[in-house]
């Protein structure tokens, strides 16, 4: 959700906020059925937080850091690596062995997104651009992120019924997206 701050505040919160997800999923035992609520709404909170960086962090990357086009399709392609990772778990019982081991590699390919993110890409652009850029870049992301499907705005009279993009089960993943970047919208 709108956290407050630039850029890299913003984002950085919704790692933050992410991992939290992982704490509570991993607190609970194998095949526990809330296990799947957690990783549903793991799965939207990810997805939302990939289109943002798509959508506003990489094109700044790419216009301000030298280098950028190249971190941009690194960044990129990790996330194509997880969402991969997604669609696989949302059609996957959660009772089923391979719940835990698609888990475990959604969590493992995030920390290194994040890690790297946090470590090179923020401190780097930073460096590149104005405080004045950086607030309203978090403020561009903000505004995104109150059309998001898991607390749609009441302003937004386009929001399809929230049980139509969150409804957990195979597609998931592309909803989001769907969602989120207007795609398939009249
Ligand atoms: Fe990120």
């Amino acid at each position: 959700m709108g956290h407050g701050g630039d850029v890299i505040n913003e984002l950085t919160t919704d790692h933050r906020e992410v991992e939290n997800y992982f704490q509570q999923i991993e607190s609970l035992p194998s095949g526990h059925q809330d296990r799947r609520k957690l990783a549903d709404e793991m799965t939207i909170e990810l997805v939302r937080h990939s289109v943002a960086e798509e959508m506003y962090l990489y094109p700044a990357v790419r216009e301000h850091i030298e280098d950028g086009d190249a971190i941009a399709d690194k960044e990129i392609a990790d996330h194509a690596r997880v969402e991969q990772a997604l669609k696989q778990l949302e059609g996957c019982d959660v009772d089923d062995p391979q719940f835990d081991r698609l888990f475990i590699t959604v969590k493992n390919e995030v920390k290194a997104h994040v890690e790297d993110e946090e470590n090179n890409l923020f401190p780097k652009l930073r460096m590149a651009c104005s405080q004045e850029m950086l607030d309203t870049l978090g403020e561009k992301i903000r505004m995104g992120k109150k059309i998001a499907p898991t607390r749609p705005h009441p302003a937004a009279p386009d929001t399809p019924p929230l049980n139509k993009i969150i409804a957990p089960g195979t597609g998931l993943v592309d909803r989001v997206r769907d969602f989120v970047t207007g795609r398939g919208r009249s």
